[in-house]
């Protein structure tokens, strides 16, 4: 497994202490009595958005549809899903790109979508459920929320959750603070300054501008709240595999560092070797300010509404 999957995997435990209960409750009282579901995931990555639902939902028949740009990772969603249902009791067929579980009560499909968002083509008004799970920071939030409210449902929702909204903060202080700020603050830029295809991403402050444009493309919110990351160690250790997750954002941070003009590269240095004895004598924390969303499409749509559905 590659260390970025390694960090997806590492993380999952950690988003599911993070996401906003609140929201998570009502997305889940969402679900029922929408049967069969049609449900597609975004950036699905090893597939923690599904495993999380099948996990916590006591569901009916579902049809999921996980989109990614990386087939690696979508080969270990798909075993990570077939484990799963297996472990629930489902007898499952794998065969020509679907994968189809049954029991005596329920027939649940996944389908592996591998493509960039951006290419992705379906008929207007398929889905009943759209997630995208630390996602949105990467694609233009106008053009992508347009495609998926085309593509919902009336009535259909939209889940986005563990949207960075740009506050990072490590713990204990760091004695160079004026340092550490024009670090932290690079690291924003480095977010800011993404584009996809020529447009503007959600960026570092993802979260705020989600909502501002999911109004603007016609979604009403129906709940909202923070759901950030504590990665604090609690009586000297860090729980479940928060310490994978920690390193790997200490990197980023660090490689962002070294590539913007304004950083002093020595301090730099100094810097991760500060950090990184604190991580190792299990002192160093770090939180990071982040929001879950559900919004909703209206019951009923214009028609000119209805037909915008390309990304
Ligand atoms: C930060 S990861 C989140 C993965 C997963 N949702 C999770 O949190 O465990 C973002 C995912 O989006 C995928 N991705 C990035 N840009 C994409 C695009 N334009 N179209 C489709 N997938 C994309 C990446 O391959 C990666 O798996």
């Amino acid at each position: 497994m590659d260390a970025f999957a390694q960090f997806l995997q590492a993380k999952y435990a950690l988003d599911q202490r993070s996401l906003n209960p609140v929201v998570w409750r009502r997305f889940l009282n969402e679900l029922s009595g929408r049967t069969p579901l049609d449900l597609l995931d975004v950036g699905t990555g090893t597939g923690s958005m599904f495993r999380r639902i099948l996990q916590h939902y006591d569901h009916g028949a579902m049809r999921l549809s996980g989109l990614d740009i990386e087939s690696g990772l979508l080969d270990i969603a798909e075993k990570e899903i077939i484990d799963l249902l297996q472990a629930k009791g489902f007898a499952v067929e794998n065969g020509a790109g679907r994968l189809c579980a049954v029991n005596d009560e329920d027939r649940i499909e996944f389908q592996r979508v591998c493509t960039p968002l951006t290419d992705f083509r379906s008929v207007p008004n398929c889905f009943d459920i759209i997630t995208a799970h630390a996602f949105m920071d990467l694609v233009s939030l106008q053009q992508t929320l347009a495609g998926f409210y085309s593509r919902l449902k009336p009535g259909g929702l939209f889940y986005a959750t563990i949207n960075y909204d740009g506050e990072t903060v490590l713990f204990p202080p760091y004695p160079d603070s004026e340092f550490e700020d024009a670090l932290l603050q690079a690291y924003d830029a480095s977010m800011e300054a993404r584009r996809l295809n020529g447009s503007e991403t959600g960026g570092a402050k993802c979260g705020r501008r989600l909502y501002e444009e999911l109004l603007n493309a016609g979604f009403e919110i129906v709940s909202y709240g923070s759901s950030d990351w504590n990665i604090t160690p609690c009586d000297g250790a860090y729980l479940d595999d928060d310490h994978i997750v920690l390193d790997r954002l200490l990197g980023w941070i660090y490689s962002e560092g070294r590539i913007n003009p304004s950083i002093d590269l020595k301090k730099l240095d100094r810097w991760l070797e500060c950090r990184r004895q604190q991580r190792q004598k299990r002192m160093l924390g770090i939180i990071v300010h982040q929001i879950d969303v559900l919004a909703r499409k209206a019951s009923r749509v214009s028609h000119e509404e209805n037909t915008a559905w390309m990304f």
